[in-house]
């Protein structure tokens, strides 16, 4: 596999660590929370293959794996969590490499079992779902890579990556316009973001700014990048077994960077 990485910092357990994070940064993480959104992406994203019901966000991963064009060029996945989707495009393009960058430890370290590593892994249900979920081994997958970094602050060089895809993940950060620009760094010429999120921004000055997906999109666009939005998707988020559950109108835009 072509590697166009820099190399990481150090590896906590088999997870390379491409910034460090300290001790307050891993501990106002809610993606480090083992009881909470730990668990609730590893039922979200892998509950389905440990027998839960259907994939949520399935239709997503259609529409992500639909609109990847047949090329060569690395494909970097900016927020991947526990890497379902990394996993599923290295499988579709098994020649490219297929890179995972997320800033939860926990969530990396999961995903490099899983996927990777070809361990089992197993985790207690969020309250409302029954017990535990156990996933037996499977065969690893080669194309594949994880590493701890952040999504302004990619471990890339420039005009390195084909495509970047993200998935609800833009409107968590705290500076939309800083990540795009770094992905507009990293991305060859005529390279994509496929960008999937419910625009559900963090902050009240983020909404004020760009309270319509039109505006996100004139603001950061630019003479930068041309952009077409996709049909939203309507995507339902389970959150306990009686069926209460968090609906979201996820836009699907192909960002195409122009020079
Ligand atoms: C809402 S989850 C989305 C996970 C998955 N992509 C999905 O569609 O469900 C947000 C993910 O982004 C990660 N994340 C949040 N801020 C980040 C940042 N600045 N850089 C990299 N990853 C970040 C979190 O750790 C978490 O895994």
């Amino acid at each position: 596999m072509i590697n166009i990485l820099t190399p990481p910092l150090h590896y906590r357990k088999n997870v390379p660590f491409h910034l460090e994070k300290s001790p307050a940064q891993f501990r106002a993480d809610a993606y480090e929370d083992f009881a909470g959104q730990v668990i609730r992406q590893l039922t979200l994203h892998l509950g389905e293959l440990a027998g839960e019901n259907a994939y949520p966000w399935q239709e997503l991963e259609h529409w992500f794996l639909a609109n990847l064009r047949d090329e060569q060029s690395p494909i970097v996945e900016v927020g991947c969590g526990c890497g379902k989707l990394t996993a599923a495009m290295a499988e579709a393009f098994p020649d490219r490499p297929c890179y995972g960058f997320d800033f939860s430890y926990q969530l990396l370290k999961a995903a490099t079992d899983y996927w990777i590593d070809a361990k089992n892994i197993a985790w207690l249900a969020p309250g409302g779902f029954p017990g535990k979920f156990s996933l037996p081994a499977r065969r690893s997958i080669q194309n594949l890579y994880f590493g701890l970094a952040r999504a302004a602050n990619l471990p890339l060089p420039d005009a390195s990556a084909g495509t970047i895809v993200s998935s609800f993940l833009i409107d968590r950060v705290a500076s939309p316009e800083t990540v795009m620009q770094e992905w507009y760094r990293v991305l060859q010429s005529g390279g994509r973001v496929l960008l999937a999120s419910p625009l559900n921004w963090l902050s009240n000055a983020i909404w004020e700014r760009y309270d319509e997906p039109e505006k996100f999109i004139a603001e950061l666009a630019g003479e930068q990048w041309t952009v077409v939005r996709h049909p939203t998707l309507s995507l339902v988020e389970p959150l306990d077994r009686r069926g209460n559950a968090v609906h979201w109108n996820c836009e699907c835009m192909v960002w195409t960077k122009v020079g």
